[in-house]
């Protein structure tokens, strides 16, 4: 998109996150947090935005005193569209996630991949010893995102499965040959020589049907994730923790991909705390 936004420098800098519906968010829990906690007087707020009407929200950003705002289902692949500029990383997953508005023009990015691996280094830092393969449930927005996160980080081989074949195909046409397409009945034998397992369907998450796999032949050293965070403990992550492995839930994705942003329209970079996912696990359960 062309023209001009005038970058706002007013007083009390707003941000917020976008989407339709939007009501469930746990967005602005986390940023109202980190606003409170580094004392800066400024404002995320949640914004219902019809899928006809994002170029309008968009072209008004910064006008309305908005530094930028995260977007979410289902506009982060027109996000992308209307972005003046735009990273490497949101072009790679080919949606936006994280908007700020910067001499005038509306840039793009997407940090679900670096809040997915930042959380996955921290819980689990022996994730990558031996090189293994690691298998990928799932082909949407979720799935691009951690297949990129994978892919940067030097994953040489990832099995991806899914529901529908086509989709998981049209991914290798996209990030190349370290992704090799399984047939979604083969996900519990495709497990066995992985290092790292990965749903990315929202299979399993509360309100959903279950999560239908088997990790008896899972080696001992298979780090397990989930990015379902409702329920925070999966039926997937209980049954890796009973087997003794290690098992990285979902909420430390949403909390991660939340820092750049913060960091961008307010000036300074948030801490993920026990604090504050406390705070967002209170939440969950209510
Ligand atoms: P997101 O952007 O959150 O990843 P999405 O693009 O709708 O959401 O993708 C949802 C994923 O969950 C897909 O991989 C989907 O499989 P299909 O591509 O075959 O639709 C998967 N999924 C959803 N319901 C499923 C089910 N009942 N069985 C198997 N996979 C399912």
């Amino acid at each position: 998109m062309t023209g001009s936004r005038d970058d706002s420098s007013a007083a009390v800098p707003r941000a917020g996150v976008i989407g339709w519906p939007i009501k469930h968010s746990r967005s602005p829990l986390i940023h109202g947090h980190w606003l409170r906690r580094y004392g800066i007087a400024g404002s995320y707020e949640k914004v219902a935005v019809e899928p006809g009407d994002l170029a309008g929200f968009l072209a008004g950003l910064a006008a309305a005193g908005w530094r930028g705002c995260n977007v979410t289902v289902p506009h982060k692949e027109q996000a992308l569209a209307l972005a003046d500029e735009a990273t490497d990383t949101a072009r790679a997953i080919g949606a936006a996630n994280t908007l700020w508005v910067e001499r005038g023009r509306l840039h793009a990015t997407n940090t679900d991949a670096y809040g997915f691996m930042t959380h996955l280094r921290t819980e689990a830092p022996g994730w990558q010893e031996g090189g293994r393969p690691a298998l990928v449930l799932g082909a949407g927005g979720a799935a691009r995102a951690i297949l990129q996160g994978l892919i940067e980080a030097g994953v040489r081989e990832i099995r991806l499965v899914n529901r529908s074949r086509g989709r998981a195909e049209a991914l290798v046409a996209h990030f190349g040959r370290a992704v090799v397409v399984g047939d979604w009945a083969e996900r519990d034998s495709l497990i066995g020589d992985c290092g790292l397992l990965i749903n990315t369907t929202s299979l399993g998450m509360t309100g959903q049907a279950p999560l239908d796999i088997s990790l008896a032949a899972a080696g001992d050293r298979l780090t397990v994730s989930d990015i379902v965070y409702a329920p925070l403990e999966t039926p997937l992550l209980k049954a890796a923790r009973q087997k003794g492995l290690v098992a990285v839930d979902g909420l430390g994705m949403l909390l991660h991909q939340a820092v750049p942003g913060f960091e961008r329209w307010f000036g300074i970079r948030p801490e993920v705390t026990r604090e504050l996912r406390a705070l967002i696990e209170a939440d969950l359960r209510d």
